[in-house]
């Protein structure tokens, strides 16, 4: 599938105006990237990077009028809107991208994954398949690897897991992989739970996925989420009903800085252990009481 691609170059201070102008005239996507080709961020709502200069691109399904979606971006800022960049993208091959440049990785001691076809040379690993598809999760971004390391270091044996914000469905297979008994997957993106659905599929894991409105009341032994500081900090009330009292709750996508605020917003509910650190993220793993 081809993407029409809207790329915009404002100040800082117009990052949150254009973004929201974006999704309002339907795009699929909006990132936000410093213009000094500094690293992506999706910024949740609310949240503004603070780069002086910044490009904001948005995505749209490539049936879409370019010249027409400008005239409807400069309706709703009702200014002027700056010189805008309209070009169409393949979609990028992400699994093979993964397959072309990583091999096998272990997590932990036992936790292995792999690109579909490829074995660990470990005969007694517990190996996770992956095929990422368009979704986030291949285990080569730190969050990720701690998750995976934590689950390696506390195999949910028989216990009932939600991955929320499951991307491609690493953490669901993994924990199911490990002696979870029932696990669901949930995410807020049709891509991830497509990704989700085959790499389950493809495992032979008996794990349900879908949307978090779907989500009933129930709640789990461990729900672990990978997602970003603001959602898990908004998502506080309802994330923690998904835990059972002396359940766990294991969240990432947390800068170092980030980690008090965090803490902060579920310590009415949990007791949070000592933090995990790699690169500059880090995982929090609290208990929730009686
Ligand atoms: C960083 S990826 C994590 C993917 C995978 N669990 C992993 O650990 O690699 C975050 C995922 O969370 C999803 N997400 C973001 N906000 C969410 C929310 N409020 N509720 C559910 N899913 C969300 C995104 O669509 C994305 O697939």
């Amino acid at each position: 599938m081809t993407w029409l691609q809207i790329a915009v170059e404002v100040s800082g201070d117009r990052v949150e105006e254009v973004s929201e102008a974006f999704n309002t005239i339907g795009a699929l996507s909006v990132t936000v990237l410093d213009a000094g080709d500094e690293p992506l961020l999706e910024p949740a709502p609310g949240e503004t990077p603070l780069w002086s200069n910044t490009r904001v691109i948005a995505l749209f399904d490539e049936a879409q009028d370019g010249v027409g979606l400008k005239k409807q971006l400069q309706d709703v800022l009702e200014v002027p809107v700056p010189d805008l960049l309209i070009e169409y993208l393949p979609d990028r091959d992400w699994s093979n991208t993964w397959r072309d440049t990583f091999g096998a990785m272990q997590f932990g001691k036992r936790l292995w994954v792999c690109p579909v076809g490829e074995s660990p040379p470990d005969p007694a690993a517990i190996v996770v398949h992956m095929d990422p598809g368009m979704a986030f999760g291949t285990g080569t971004h730190a969050t990720t690897a701690l998750c995976l390391e934590w689950l390696d270091a506390h195999p949910p044996v028989g216990r009932s897991v939600i991955d929320y914000g499951c991307g491609s469905g690493i953490l669901a297979v993994a924990a199911h992989k490990l002696g979870a008994t029932d696990v669901i997957a949930v995410d807020i993106d049709p891509q991830a739970l497509q990704a989700t659905r085959e790499n389950t599929r493809r495992t032979g894991c008996d794990i349900e996925v879908f949307h978090p409105e779907a989500l009933a009341q129930e709640a789990v032994d461990l729900v672990i989420a990978n997602i970003l500081a603001n959602p898990l900090i908004e998502s506080a009330k309802d994330l923690s009903r998904h835990v059972h009292a002396g359940g766990q709750i294991v969240m990432t996508g947390i800068l170092a800085e980030q980690a008090e605020a965090v803490m902060a917003a579920y310590r009415g509910w949990f007791v949070f252990g000592p933090l995990l650190h790699r690169e500059e993220w880090v995982l929090l793993e609290g208990l929730k009481q009686l």
